[in-house]
Protein backbone atom coordinates (compact mmCIF):
# COMPACT_ATOMS: atom_id res chain seq x y z
CA UNK A 1 0.00 0.00 0.00
CA UNK A 2 2.87 2.71 1.01
CA UNK A 3 4.50 2.03 -2.53
CA UNK A 4 1.51 2.60 -4.22
CA UNK A 5 0.68 5.94 -2.02
CA UNK A 6 3.93 6.83 -2.95
CA UNK A 7 3.76 6.16 -6.82
CA UNK A 8 0.11 8.09 -6.65
CA UNK A 9 2.09 11.09 -4.48
CA UNK A 10 4.40 11.33 -7.53
CA UNK A 11 1.91 11.71 -10.11
CA UNK A 12 -0.38 14.27 -8.26
CA UNK A 13 2.24 15.66 -7.89
CA UNK A 14 2.33 16.81 -11.33
CA UNK A 15 -1.07 17.68 -11.90
CA UNK A 16 -4.36 16.66 -10.07
CA UNK A 17 -5.57 14.40 -11.95
CA UNK A 18 -8.46 11.71 -11.53
CA UNK A 19 -6.75 8.07 -10.78
CA UNK A 20 -9.07 5.20 -11.35
CA UNK A 21 -7.49 2.57 -9.29
CA UNK A 22 -6.81 -1.11 -10.47
CA UNK A 23 -9.87 -3.25 -8.94
CA UNK A 24 -8.50 -6.06 -11.17
CA UNK A 25 -6.94 -8.13 -8.45
CA UNK A 26 -9.77 -10.56 -7.78
CA UNK A 27 -11.80 -11.40 -9.95
CA UNK A 28 -14.83 -11.76 -8.04
CA UNK A 29 -17.19 -8.78 -8.11
CA UNK A 30 -18.11 -9.25 -4.61
CA UNK A 31 -14.38 -9.10 -3.63
CA UNK A 32 -13.74 -5.49 -5.43
CA UNK A 33 -17.05 -3.92 -3.77
CA UNK A 34 -19.61 -3.40 -6.30
CA UNK A 35 -22.09 -6.06 -4.47
CA UNK A 36 -21.89 -4.32 -1.26
CA UNK A 37 -24.17 -4.77 1.75
CA UNK A 38 -22.67 -3.70 5.24
CA UNK A 39 -22.26 -0.39 4.11
CA UNK A 40 -20.90 0.66 7.03
CA UNK A 41 -18.41 -1.58 7.79
CA UNK A 42 -14.96 -0.81 6.24
CA UNK A 43 -13.09 -3.37 8.38
CA UNK A 44 -13.78 -6.42 6.07
CA UNK A 45 -11.84 -5.40 2.57
CA UNK A 46 -9.45 -6.76 1.07
CA UNK A 47 -7.51 -3.41 0.69
CA UNK A 48 -7.59 -2.81 4.51
CA UNK A 49 -9.17 -1.77 7.36
CA UNK A 50 -11.39 1.84 8.52
CA UNK A 51 -8.31 3.15 10.32
CA UNK A 52 -5.70 2.17 7.33
CA UNK A 53 -8.12 3.89 4.63
CA UNK A 54 -8.42 7.03 7.36
CA UNK A 55 -4.94 7.40 6.99
CA UNK A 56 -4.53 7.15 3.47
CA UNK A 57 -6.62 9.60 3.20
CA UNK A 58 -5.10 11.98 5.26
CA UNK A 59 -1.68 11.67 4.01
CA UNK A 60 -3.64 12.15 0.40
CA UNK A 61 -4.60 15.58 1.99
CA UNK A 62 -1.67 16.95 3.53
CA UNK A 63 -0.54 16.70 -0.19
CA UNK A 64 -2.81 18.31 -1.07
CA UNK A 65 -5.21 15.86 -3.49
CA UNK A 66 -8.53 14.79 -3.04
CA UNK A 67 -9.97 11.22 -2.73
CA UNK A 68 -13.42 9.94 -4.36
CA UNK A 69 -15.21 7.22 -2.82
CA UNK A 70 -17.08 4.65 -5.41
CA UNK A 71 -20.63 4.74 -4.52
CA UNK A 72 -22.26 1.35 -5.58
CA UNK A 73 -25.99 2.34 -3.92
CA UNK A 74 -28.38 0.97 -6.89
CA UNK A 75 -28.34 -2.27 -5.75
CA UNK A 76 -27.21 -3.89 -2.65
CA UNK A 77 -26.57 -7.59 -0.85
CA UNK A 78 -28.37 -8.95 1.39
CA UNK A 79 -26.94 -10.47 4.66
CA UNK A 80 -29.76 -13.12 5.44
CA UNK A 81 -32.62 -14.62 4.20
CA UNK A 82 -36.48 -13.86 5.42
CA UNK A 83 -38.82 -16.03 6.12
CA UNK A 84 -39.98 -17.03 2.39
CA UNK A 85 -35.83 -18.39 2.31
CA UNK A 86 -35.30 -14.98 0.20
CA UNK A 87 -32.08 -13.51 0.44
CA UNK A 88 -33.81 -9.85 1.43
CA UNK A 89 -32.69 -8.67 5.05
CA UNK A 90 -30.21 -5.98 4.75
CA UNK A 91 -27.57 -5.65 7.88
CA UNK A 92 -25.63 -2.12 7.98
CA UNK A 93 -22.21 -2.93 10.14
CA UNK A 94 -23.44 -0.88 13.38
CA UNK A 95 -24.53 -1.77 16.87
CA UNK A 96 -28.11 0.63 15.99
CA UNK A 97 -30.60 -0.17 12.90
CA UNK A 98 -28.90 2.75 10.35
CA UNK A 99 -29.17 0.60 6.94
CA UNK A 100 -31.03 -2.56 8.67
CA UNK A 101 -33.52 -3.17 5.84
CA UNK A 102 -35.93 -5.71 4.59
CA UNK A 103 -37.71 -6.23 1.38
CA UNK A 104 -39.44 -3.19 1.65
CA UNK A 105 -36.51 -1.47 0.51
CA UNK A 106 -36.19 -3.33 -2.81
CA UNK A 107 -38.40 -1.75 -5.84
CA UNK A 108 -41.51 -4.21 -6.44
CA UNK A 109 -40.55 -4.93 -10.05
CA UNK A 110 -38.02 -6.89 -8.62
CA UNK A 111 -39.75 -9.39 -8.30
CA UNK A 112 -36.86 -12.21 -7.46
CA UNK A 113 -36.27 -10.11 -3.88
CA UNK A 114 -38.93 -7.65 -2.83
CA UNK A 115 -42.07 -8.31 -0.98
CA UNK A 116 -44.25 -5.88 -3.84
CA UNK A 117 -44.54 -3.24 -1.69
CA UNK A 118 -41.50 -0.70 -2.82
CA UNK A 119 -42.02 1.31 -5.65
CA UNK A 120 -40.90 0.96 -9.43
CA UNK A 121 -37.30 1.12 -10.07
CA UNK A 122 -36.84 4.48 -11.44
CA UNK A 123 -33.89 3.14 -13.76
CA UNK A 124 -32.63 -0.40 -15.07
CA UNK A 125 -32.84 -3.48 -13.02
CA UNK A 126 -29.45 -5.30 -11.91
CA UNK A 127 -29.54 -8.54 -12.50
CA UNK A 128 -26.92 -9.67 -9.73
CA UNK A 129 -28.49 -8.35 -6.16
CA UNK A 130 -31.96 -6.72 -5.37
CA UNK A 131 -32.79 -3.22 -6.58
CA UNK A 132 -33.09 -0.56 -4.09
CA UNK A 133 -36.46 1.39 -3.99
CA UNK A 134 -34.74 4.84 -4.18
CA UNK A 135 -38.14 6.92 -3.54
CA UNK A 136 -38.44 5.38 -0.07
CA UNK A 137 -37.53 8.15 2.43
CA UNK A 138 -36.26 5.56 5.15
CA UNK A 139 -33.48 4.65 1.79
CA UNK A 140 -32.89 8.42 0.86
CA UNK A 141 -32.15 9.44 4.41
CA UNK A 142 -29.76 6.85 5.44
CA UNK A 143 -28.12 6.86 2.66
CA UNK A 144 -27.58 10.46 2.37
CA UNK A 145 -26.50 9.88 6.27
CA UNK A 146 -24.22 7.42 5.58
CA UNK A 147 -22.36 9.68 2.71
CA UNK A 148 -22.32 12.06 4.64
CA UNK A 149 -20.34 9.67 7.61
CA UNK A 150 -17.95 8.91 4.38
CA UNK A 151 -17.39 12.63 4.42
CA UNK A 152 -17.31 13.59 7.75
CA UNK A 153 -15.49 10.36 9.42
CA UNK A 154 -13.77 8.54 6.76
CA UNK A 155 -12.47 11.69 4.78
CA UNK A 156 -13.49 11.50 1.41
CA UNK A 157 -14.02 14.20 -0.74
CA UNK A 158 -16.03 13.16 -3.69
CA UNK A 159 -18.10 10.29 -5.29
CA UNK A 160 -17.80 7.84 -8.37
CA UNK A 161 -21.61 7.03 -8.54
CA UNK A 162 -21.34 3.39 -9.87
CA UNK A 163 -23.99 1.92 -12.50
CA UNK A 164 -26.67 5.50 -12.85
CA UNK A 165 -28.41 3.73 -14.95
CA UNK A 166 -30.00 1.96 -12.50
CA UNK A 167 -31.99 5.28 -10.93
CA UNK A 168 -33.17 8.34 -11.78
CA UNK A 169 -30.94 11.69 -11.85
CA UNK A 170 -33.43 13.26 -9.55
CA UNK A 171 -32.38 11.08 -7.08
CA UNK A 172 -28.57 11.58 -7.78
CA UNK A 173 -29.97 15.51 -7.48
CA UNK A 174 -31.52 14.79 -3.83
CA UNK A 175 -28.00 12.68 -3.26
CA UNK A 176 -25.91 15.70 -4.25
CA UNK A 177 -28.01 18.25 -2.72
CA UNK A 178 -28.01 17.07 0.97
CA UNK A 179 -24.28 15.33 0.80
CA UNK A 180 -22.26 18.35 -0.83
CA UNK A 181 -19.80 16.48 -3.08
CA UNK A 182 -16.66 18.69 -3.69
CA UNK A 183 -16.36 16.60 -7.31
CA UNK A 184 -18.59 13.82 -8.44
CA UNK A 185 -18.59 11.70 -11.58
CA UNK A 186 -21.27 9.35 -12.79
CA UNK A 187 -20.49 6.03 -14.71
CA UNK A 188 -23.61 5.95 -17.88
CA UNK A 189 -22.89 3.60 -19.52
CA UNK A 190 -24.59 3.08 -22.95
CA UNK A 191 -23.38 1.57 -26.21
CA UNK A 192 -22.38 4.12 -29.17
CA UNK A 193 -24.26 3.02 -32.29
CA UNK A 194 -22.71 1.52 -35.13
CA UNK A 195 -23.89 0.81 -38.70
CA UNK A 196 -23.07 -2.77 -39.61
CA UNK A 197 -20.44 -3.09 -37.09
CA UNK A 198 -18.95 0.52 -37.79
CA UNK A 199 -19.90 3.16 -35.55
CA UNK A 200 -21.82 6.29 -36.96
CA UNK A 201 -19.99 9.18 -37.15
CA UNK A 202 -22.65 11.42 -35.70
CA UNK A 203 -23.00 10.18 -31.79
CA UNK A 204 -25.47 13.44 -30.94
CA UNK A 205 -27.60 10.71 -29.45
CA UNK A 206 -24.89 9.29 -26.82
CA UNK A 207 -23.55 12.31 -26.00
CA UNK A 208 -26.86 13.83 -25.06
CA UNK A 209 -27.94 11.05 -22.75
CA UNK A 210 -24.69 12.34 -21.08
CA UNK A 211 -25.40 15.74 -21.01
CA UNK A 212 -29.30 15.27 -19.97
CA UNK A 213 -28.16 13.08 -17.16
CA UNK A 214 -25.36 15.61 -16.24
CA UNK A 215 -28.09 18.42 -16.23
CA UNK A 216 -30.69 16.54 -14.22
CA UNK A 217 -28.04 15.59 -11.77
CA UNK A 218 -27.73 19.03 -10.78
CA UNK A 219 -24.97 19.64 -12.80
CA UNK A 220 -22.01 21.86 -11.42
CA UNK A 221 -19.71 19.86 -9.54
CA UNK A 222 -21.36 16.89 -11.34
CA UNK A 223 -19.59 15.16 -14.37
CA UNK A 224 -20.22 12.15 -16.36
CA UNK A 225 -17.76 9.61 -17.48
CA UNK A 226 -16.92 10.69 -21.29
CA UNK A 227 -18.06 7.14 -22.49
CA UNK A 228 -18.92 8.75 -25.90
CA UNK A 229 -15.15 10.55 -26.11
CA UNK A 230 -13.64 6.54 -25.44
CA UNK A 231 -15.86 5.13 -27.90
CA UNK A 232 -15.34 7.85 -31.24
CA UNK A 233 -11.47 7.75 -29.74
CA UNK A 234 -10.86 4.39 -30.07
CA UNK A 235 -11.86 4.27 -33.95
CA UNK A 236 -10.43 7.56 -34.60
CA UNK A 237 -6.39 6.43 -33.35
CA UNK A 238 -6.80 3.72 -36.16
CA UNK A 239 -6.90 6.52 -39.17
CA UNK A 240 -10.19 7.87 -38.29
CA UNK A 241 -9.41 10.96 -37.29
CA UNK A 242 -12.32 12.74 -39.39
CA UNK A 243 -14.39 11.31 -36.58
CA UNK A 244 -12.48 13.62 -33.45
CA UNK A 245 -14.64 16.90 -34.85
CA UNK A 246 -18.23 17.44 -35.11
CA UNK A 247 -19.97 18.99 -37.89
CA UNK A 248 -20.11 22.10 -35.72
CA UNK A 249 -16.17 21.78 -35.65
CA UNK A 250 -16.25 20.75 -31.79
CA UNK A 251 -14.65 17.68 -30.45
CA UNK A 252 -17.35 14.99 -31.03
CA UNK A 253 -17.64 13.52 -27.46
CA UNK A 254 -19.07 15.43 -23.94
CA UNK A 255 -16.02 17.32 -24.31
CA UNK A 256 -17.19 19.03 -27.14
CA UNK A 257 -20.41 20.66 -25.30
CA UNK A 258 -19.87 20.15 -21.55
CA UNK A 259 -16.29 19.86 -21.09
CA UNK A 260 -15.98 21.27 -17.31
CA UNK A 261 -18.44 18.30 -16.89
CA UNK A 262 -16.94 15.30 -18.85
CA UNK A 263 -14.80 12.82 -17.50
CA UNK A 264 -12.25 11.32 -20.37
CA UNK A 265 -10.24 8.15 -19.67
CA UNK A 266 -9.26 5.88 -22.35
CA UNK A 267 -10.04 2.43 -20.32
CA UNK A 268 -11.15 1.50 -17.01
CA UNK A 269 -11.51 -1.73 -15.14
CA UNK A 270 -14.89 -3.14 -17.34
CA UNK A 271 -13.50 -1.88 -20.24
CA UNK A 272 -10.16 -2.92 -20.62
CA UNK A 273 -7.90 -4.53 -17.66
CA UNK A 274 -8.88 -8.15 -17.13
CA UNK A 275 -12.26 -7.79 -18.25
CA UNK A 276 -11.73 -6.11 -21.96
CA UNK A 277 -15.67 -5.67 -21.99
CA UNK A 278 -14.95 -2.88 -24.90
CA UNK A 279 -10.98 -2.34 -24.58
CA UNK A 280 -9.06 0.86 -26.54
CA UNK A 281 -6.37 -0.81 -28.66
CA UNK A 282 -3.34 -1.99 -26.84
CA UNK A 283 -1.06 -0.22 -29.27
CA UNK A 284 -2.31 3.09 -29.49
CA UNK A 285 -3.22 3.41 -26.21
CA UNK A 286 -0.51 6.69 -25.99
CA UNK A 287 -2.36 8.34 -29.10
CA UNK A 288 -5.74 8.13 -27.48
CA UNK A 289 -3.74 9.74 -23.96
CA UNK A 290 -1.88 12.62 -26.25
CA UNK A 291 -5.38 13.65 -27.46
CA UNK A 292 -7.17 13.65 -24.01
CA UNK A 293 -4.34 15.15 -21.77
CA UNK A 294 -4.15 17.83 -24.09
CA UNK A 295 -7.66 18.55 -24.90
CA UNK A 296 -10.98 20.53 -21.94
CA UNK A 297 -12.55 17.56 -20.22
CA UNK A 298 -11.38 15.98 -16.80
CA UNK A 299 -9.49 12.97 -18.00
CA UNK A 300 -8.34 10.26 -15.71
CA UNK A 301 -5.01 8.26 -16.18
CA UNK A 302 -5.89 4.29 -15.78
CA UNK A 303 -3.72 2.65 -12.70
CA UNK A 304 -3.08 -0.56 -15.27
CA UNK A 305 -1.85 1.81 -18.12
CA UNK A 306 0.59 4.05 -15.47
CA UNK A 307 1.72 1.14 -13.47
CA UNK A 308 1.64 -2.21 -15.14
CA UNK A 309 2.04 -1.51 -18.86
CA UNK A 310 4.86 0.39 -18.37
CA UNK A 311 3.79 3.84 -19.58
CA UNK A 312 4.51 6.04 -16.95
CA UNK A 313 7.16 8.28 -18.14
CA UNK A 314 5.24 8.94 -21.58
CA UNK A 315 2.20 9.87 -20.04
CA UNK A 316 4.20 12.19 -16.84
CA UNK A 317 5.37 13.73 -20.78
CA UNK A 318 1.88 14.48 -21.65
CA UNK A 319 0.67 15.50 -18.16
CA UNK A 320 3.85 17.91 -18.12
CA UNK A 321 2.52 19.44 -21.41
CA UNK A 322 -0.70 19.85 -20.33
CA UNK A 323 0.01 21.89 -16.64
CA UNK A 324 2.86 23.95 -18.30
CA UNK A 325 0.80 25.33 -20.77
CA UNK A 326 -2.26 25.69 -18.45
CA UNK A 327 -4.98 23.91 -20.19
CA UNK A 328 -7.61 22.98 -17.93
CA UNK A 329 -11.27 21.17 -18.46
CA UNK A 330 -12.70 24.55 -19.89
CA UNK A 331 -9.88 25.65 -22.17
CA UNK A 332 -11.05 26.18 -25.47
CA UNK A 333 -10.37 24.10 -28.69
CA UNK A 334 -10.12 25.21 -32.70
CA UNK A 335 -9.64 22.37 -34.32
CA UNK A 336 -7.47 23.13 -37.55
CA UNK A 337 -7.74 20.16 -38.67
CA UNK A 338 -8.80 16.39 -38.09
CA UNK A 339 -6.80 14.12 -40.27
CA UNK A 340 -4.06 11.49 -40.42
CA UNK A 341 -0.53 12.17 -41.51
CA UNK A 342 -0.21 15.95 -40.80
C1 LIG B 1 -13.85 -0.88 12.18
O1 LIG B 1 -12.73 -0.58 12.93
C2 LIG B 1 -12.77 0.73 13.51
C3 LIG B 1 -11.46 0.98 14.17
O2 LIG B 1 -11.20 0.00 15.15
C4 LIG B 1 -13.96 0.84 14.45
O3 LIG B 1 -14.04 2.17 14.97
C5 LIG B 1 -15.24 0.50 13.71
O4 LIG B 1 -16.33 0.48 14.59
C6 LIG B 1 -15.09 -0.86 13.06
N1 LIG B 1 -16.29 -1.08 12.25
C7 LIG B 1 -16.98 -2.21 12.32
C8 LIG B 1 -18.20 -2.29 11.49
O5 LIG B 1 -16.64 -3.15 13.01
C1 LIG C 1 -5.88 -2.37 10.63
O1 LIG C 1 -4.86 -2.97 9.87
C2 LIG C 1 -3.57 -2.75 10.39
C3 LIG C 1 -2.59 -3.34 9.38
O2 LIG C 1 -2.90 -4.68 9.13
C4 LIG C 1 -3.46 -3.38 11.77
O3 LIG C 1 -2.16 -3.12 12.30
C5 LIG C 1 -4.52 -2.78 12.67
O4 LIG C 1 -4.50 -3.41 13.91
C6 LIG C 1 -5.88 -2.92 12.04
N1 LIG C 1 -6.83 -2.19 12.85
C7 LIG C 1 -7.96 -2.73 13.27
C8 LIG C 1 -8.82 -1.87 14.11
O5 LIG C 1 -8.25 -3.87 13.00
Amino acid sequence: MHELLNECIQVYDIIPLLIQFNYSLVNLPRHLGYLPGRLYDLNASRYGNQTELKTLISIFHQKGIKTVADLVINHRTAQKKDKRGIYCIFEGGTPDDRLDWGPWAICRDDTQYSDGSGNLDTGDGYAAAPDIDHLNPRVQKELIDWMNWLKAEIGFDGWRLDYVKGYSADITKLYMDNTKPGFAVGELWNSITYDNGVPDYNQDAHRYELVKWVQASGGGVVAAFDFTTKGILQYAVQDQWWRMKDPNGRPSGLLGILPENAVTFIDNHDTGSTQRLWPFPSDKVMLGYAYILTHPGIPSIFYDHFFDWGLKEDIIRLTSIRSRNGISETSSVNILASDADL
